[in-house]
């Protein structure tokens, strides 16, 4: 149990792990997203110019997948958490819109967000889009004449708002990772970051490769830990 304040500044990241439990696949795990597809294939700058109705294939299909995702228990447990801790500042490595869904708000998607695309060459803000481009459908141009693109951070790309992240986790009271693997970076060094400071806790059916820089590691699913992990004190 983490007995904690509304005076505390608690900072949460969650991977694909906080999302399994509602039948998103993880990236690494069994089924996972990388046992099936090969990163430079579909996740990176050189992929996006080599092929991208192949790119668009794998953002659809992820689409497709999380479009009939609800939330589950972990989801809805960080929302009640946001609401008690009002300094809690929650960053998320996954693209699915499952940590709204349950009613959070105001959190950091540092790898972008499935259900929103952009222009690959124009200064166009990121826009709301549900479409499946998939062959044989024309690949999107914007006005401009560039691609539209996935708004996802790939692998070589810089993820977003990290001024906000690195700020937050600065000054943070508590440090909280939920089901994700400690292999991608930056993410996988945040608490590196706050290591002899704060307080550091895992929570996820296995240990992460990052353990080590954790005080303790709650070994379990989210979904069945994490509403009753937290308790609030004065
Ligand atoms: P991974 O697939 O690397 O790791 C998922 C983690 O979730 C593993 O450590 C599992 O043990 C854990 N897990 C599985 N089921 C769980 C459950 N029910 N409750 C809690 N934990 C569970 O996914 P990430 O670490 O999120 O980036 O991957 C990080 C980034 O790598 C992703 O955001 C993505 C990927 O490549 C990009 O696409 C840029």
């Amino acid at each position: 149990m983490l007995t904690v304040s509304p005076r505390d500044r608690p900072f949460i990241l969650t991977g694909a792990g906080v999302s399994a439990e509602s039948g998103i696949p993880t990236f690494r795990g069994v089924g996972g997203f990388w046992r099936n597809y090969r990163i430079e294939d579909v996740a990176s700058p050189q992929a996006w110019r080599r092929d991208r109705r192949l790119v668009w294939e794998f953002y659809s299909m992820r689409r497709r997948l999380a479009s009939t995702a609800r939330p589950n228990p972990a989801h809805f447990a960080l929302t009640r958490l946001s609401r008690d801790l009002p300094r809690l500042f929650l960053c998320t490595q996954n693209v699915d819109d499952l940590h709204e869904q349950a009613g959070s708000r105001d959190l950091v998607h540092m790898h972008g967000e499935l259900f929103k695309s952009r222009c690959d060459s124009c200064n166009r803000p990121p826009f709301e889009d549900t479409n499946l481009y998939e062959p044989p459908a024309e690949i999107p141009r914007c006005g401009c004449g560039g691609w539209i693109r996935p708004h996802i951070c790939w692998f070589g790309e810089v993820p977003f708002e990290l001024d906000r992240v690195y700020h937050a986790l600065d000054r943070c009271t508590l440090f909280v990772a939920i089901g994700t693997s400690g292999t991608v970076e930056p993410a996988a060094s945040f608490v590196a970051r706050v290591f002899g400071r704060v307080r550091s806790v895992y929570l996820g059916p296995e240990e992460p490769a990052n353990a080590s820089c954790f005080t303790e590691c709650h070994v379990g699913k989210a979904g069945e830990i994490l509403p009753g992990l937290f308790a609030i004190g004065g």
